[in-house]
């Protein structure tokens, strides 16, 4: 039987493959629960927002009271904090809830862009029981004043300022779009992050033209996606001192190998639970374990960076070079 085992921030997990921060996933214990018997190495919790905390600290009000119509309108975009399930109070529990329920290693996820009452909620995840934290950076400028440095500026200092006061492993789940990846990559490995997971998925509102309004969408993904986590794993694996996790498009055992020959520790996964159930779980695994007897693999992490930039024949591959090629390698016979 290959070894399926790998590590992430420290931790030892009994496969690569780990649920990753989602609401329909994490609310309830039992849910958990169940992907736990299932096989899921590891779950991140769904993220306490910002707003959220904001909100219950009534500092919204000031926030939002900077122009009355903008007040008004803005308030209907947030959650309401009414429904119990999203005070960080319910949050904290849930945690420390599921943590006693389960024996494999629990993730509480933050997800916002100041460091507000950041602090205070990543020490009560800790105490929770929280065997690391993942801060999901979320921050969409529309200011053409305000400067990327600016925003990156801000990002390092928040890691940096989580990372001071919890002593659990920090990890950093990023959005696909910087100038330079590496390099904010390196500032906030710099700055204490232990992991880093790539890439952040983003619901792009929609326009309803019979109401003629702004809705929100949520499309699930499809394993297509893969391949841009794939390639910046594939980039950064070696060059920065941090373990990766892939999430975006893991949906089969073909997925999670290519996660693990691109670099990555550990491959994650929301969209196909929801679409296909828990019982993906142990279909996955048992199809990374058959490919790997196949293609004579023993473990896991023999796999894992074999198909990185820095291993591969052809490193151009990963790089600009390869768009034109890839342009002038398509067929097309009207
Ligand atoms: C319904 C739903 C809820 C989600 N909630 C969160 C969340 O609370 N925090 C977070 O960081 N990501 C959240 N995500 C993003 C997922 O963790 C994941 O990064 C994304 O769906 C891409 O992975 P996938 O292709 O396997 O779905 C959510 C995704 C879905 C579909």
């Amino acid at each position: 039987m290959p070894d399926l085992t790998t590590t992430y921030l420290g931790l030892k997990l009994k496969n690569p493959l780990v649920a990753s921060a989602a609401q329909p996933l994490s609310t309830k214990v039992e849910t958990v629960k169940k992907m736990e018997d299932q096989g899921i190495a590891a779950v991140v919790m769904y993220s306490l927002f910002e707003e959220q905390v904001i909100h219950e600290s009534l500092e919204l009000d000031h926030y939002l009271s900077t122009g009355t119509d903008f007040s008004r309108e803005a308030s209907s975009y947030y959650p309401n904090t009414g429904n119990f399930t999203l005070t960080p109070e319910v949050y904290i529990e849930t945690v420390r809830k599921t943590k006693k329920a389960v024996n494999i290693p629990v993730i509480g996820s933050l997800n916002g862009v100041s460091t507000g009452g950041w602090i205070k909620y990543a020490r009560q995840i800790q105490e929770a029981g929280a065997d690391a934290l993942e801060l999901n950076l979320y921050y969409l400028p529309t200011d053409p004043d305000f400067t990327s440095s600016e925003l990156e500026d801000n990002y390092v200092s928040l890691v940096q300022d989580v990372c001071k006061s919890i002593k659990i492993p920090v990890a950093v789940k990023l959005s696909p779009f910087f100038t330079s990846i590496p390099n904010i990559a390196a500032r906030l490995i710099k700055v204490g992050a232990k992991g880093l997971v790539l890439f952040n998925r983003f619901y792009q509102p929609d326009i309803d033209l019979e109401s003629l309004e702004v809705v929100p969408n949520l499309v699930l993904s499809n394993s297509n996606e893969l391949r841009l986590p794939l390639r910046w794993i594939a980039i950064l694996y070696g060059r920065i001192q941090a373990d990766l996790a892939l999430t975006s498009g893991v949906h089969t055992a073909e997925d999670v190998l290519k996660s693990m020959m691109a670099g990555a520790k550990v491959a994650m996964t929301t969209s196909e639970l929801l679409q296909n159930g828990l019982g993906r779980i142990p279909a996955i695994l048992k199809d990374v374990e058959a490919w790997m007897v196949d293609h004579e693999y023993t473990s896991i992490q023999q796999m894992q960076g074999s198909l990185s930039q820095k291993s591969v024949r052809e490193p151009a591959a990963f790089e600009r070079a390869n768009y034109m090629k890839a342009l002038h390698s398509f067929r097309f016979l009207p």
